[in-house]
């Protein structure tokens, strides 16, 4: 397999994301694939940049076994080209990384560079048939516990699309 590069966005990147982040990441030690990867996560938004992962995510993450190592980032038009893929959580962070790229698309005189493929996460669900990842920020624990299910689905839908090439 080529080293594939994969950047998680949601809104903050204090919850969403870098669940996405820490779940893949620990599929890919237990399937002994770390080295195959570049695992990132990042926020639409600039409000958090420099935080850990909100407490009540690492919580929820860490009764699972899931360790969160990521601090807060804003997602930045470089990230479009250093990633194959920008997974994103809902449909507002989706438009905005589109909006993103065809900002980055309308400039003159660029050399053609990859993009990165922009796409939902949740198209990798396999049991859970649904759009968004919802944001937990404000809402109680079973918010918490409800992205990870969600998320332990889809990554590992998505590492099985990977790895199938
Ligand atoms: P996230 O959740 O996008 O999953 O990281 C949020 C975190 C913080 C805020 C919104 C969503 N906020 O408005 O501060």
């Amino acid at each position: 397999m080529t080293e594939q590069r994969l950047l998680f966005v949601c809104l903050g990147n204090i919850c969403r994301s870098p669940a996405a982040e820490g779940v893949f990441l620990h599929l890919l030690a237990r399937e002994g694939l770390e080295q195959q990867f570049v695992v990132d996560s990042a926020g639409t938004g600039g409000w958090h940049v420099g935080n850990p992962a909100d407490r009540r995510m690492r919580a929820a993450a860490e009764r699972r076994g899931i360790h969160l190592p990521s601090r807060a980032r804003q997602i930045e038009t470089a990230d479009l080209h250093r990633f194959d893929r920008i997974l994103t959580m809902d449909d507002d962070n989706l438009r905005a990384v589109q909006a993103l790229a065809r900002g980055l698309d309308r400039q003159p005189h660029q050399p053609k560079v990859p993009m990165a493929r922009i796409e939902p996460i949740t198209r990798y669900c396999g049991r859970f048939q649904v759009r968004d990842v919802p944001d937990p920020y404000y809402g109680g624990e079973a918010g918490f516990e409800q992205v990870l299910d969600l998320l332990e689905d889809a990554c590992f839908g998505l590492l099985q699309e990977l790895r199938r090439g």
